[in-house]
């Protein structure tokens, strides 16, 4: 759910929470949105978690990245820029941006990272519209000087899951893009890193979602709710706690929902007696939701789930459907729709 911006944490709080991570013995944070340049206080808030040992990302569109943020970001202390790309083709990059000129911006973007010294990712989401052009996101993400690209097919929750039949592969799809990464890697070794992250939807077993649920990870969203994982807000029956009424230590050591998935306890068979249950903690809770109405039960996206047929089903779909995709109109409460940004 979007929140008005004057919902938002005020920069005080936001260094209390910078600080009090730093001193739960969180290592890393990762300045995300929405887009965190929307912030004027970004590099206020970047100097902070410098000062309090954080390692700071920054994950951002690059739409509103200019010469003069990027030399208060860099004088803050940022270590890590990662830039999302839609598409390698500016007309299919500005479409599903929702935003005249957003490629262009984020080339732009990429020089001044580049320029400013600092290592590159770039994030490039793929699926069934754009994987026909994985070879020129790749020669994209050389010729803006990425560091690393991380090639990630969709994950099918929320909004996705809505256009799922119309971003869903085929697997004649998934193992053409799969060949071109692996020769990708081979061709580019010492140049440029690549991750790659397969659809669950084609998958064995799933992954250990957020390294497991309340283990690795703690998302603070703009206006100071503490989630587990940025879809936790989809499962129904649990209050996330704000860091308006509690520390992220306690947030962390003795809230509810953030104890209700964690570890074991909770899973029911195949999960409980199986030998993957520590590694990869029973999948997603929120892909088990979405796709069971049951965020307890196995995720499905694992072969031994009572209810891995449902992929089965949606994988047949993909080969048998060519839908385009729907546009989200993001709504705020009490405002009439908006239209999508980058
Ligand atoms: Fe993982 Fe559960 Fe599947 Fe075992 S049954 S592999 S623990 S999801
Ligand atoms: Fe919520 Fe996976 S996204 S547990």
């Amino acid at each position: 759910m979007l929140e008005r911006a004057a919902a938002e944490l005020d920069t005080a709080t936001w260094r209390r929470v910078l600080s009090e991570a730093a001193a739960l013995g969180v290592l890393q944070v990762h300045f995300s949105g929405g887009e965190p340049l929307a912030r004027r206080d970004l590099a206020e808030l970047v100097g902070h978690a410098a000062e309090a040992g954080l390692y700071g990302n920054l994950i951002t569109s690059g739409i509103g990245l200019d010469a003069a943020r990027m030399a208060a970001l860099a004088a803050a202390g940022i270590e890590h820029v990662q830039l999302s790309l839609q598409d390698a083709d500016p007309a299919m990059g500005d479409r599903v941006a929702g935003l005249a000129g957003a490629q262009a911006q984020k080339q732009r973007a990429a020089r001044l990272v580049r320029e400013a010294g600092f290592p590159l990712t770039v994030n490039a989401v793929v699926h069934r519209q754009n994987l026909e052009r994985l070879g020129d996101i790749v020669e994209l993400a050389l010729t803006l000087g990425a560091d690393r690209l991380e090639i990630a097919h969709v994950q099918y929750y929320g909004w996705a899951l809505r256009n799922r039949a119309a971003l869903l592969p085929s697997r004649g799809q998934l193992d053409a893009a799969t060949a071109l990464v692996e020769a990708a890697r081979a061709r580019l070794k010492g140049v440029l890193a690549i991750d790659y992250v397969v659809p669950d939807y084609y998958a064995r077993r799933p992954k250990a979602c957020m390294g497991g649920w309340g283990r690795r990870f703690l998302n603070v969203t703009p206006a100071g709710k503490v989630l587990p994982c940025h879809a936790a807000e989809t499962l129904p029956g649990l209050r996330f706690p704000s860091v308006s009424a509690a520390s992220l230590a306690q947030i962390w050591y003795e809230d509810p929902a953030f104890a209700q998935f964690r570890d074991t306890h909770w899973m029911a068979e195949p999960c409980r007696s199986c030998e993957r249950r520590e590694i990869d903690w029973g999948g997603c809770r929120c892909q088990a939701f979405a796709l069971t109405g049951d965020a307890a039960r196995t995720d499905p996206a694992c072969a031994l789930a009572p209810d891995h047929a449902l992929l089965e089903l949606a994988r047949d779909q993909a080969v048998e459907t060519n839908s385009d995709f729907a546009y989200r109109r993001f709504t705020i409460s009490g405002a009439p729709a908006a239209e999508p940004g980058a």
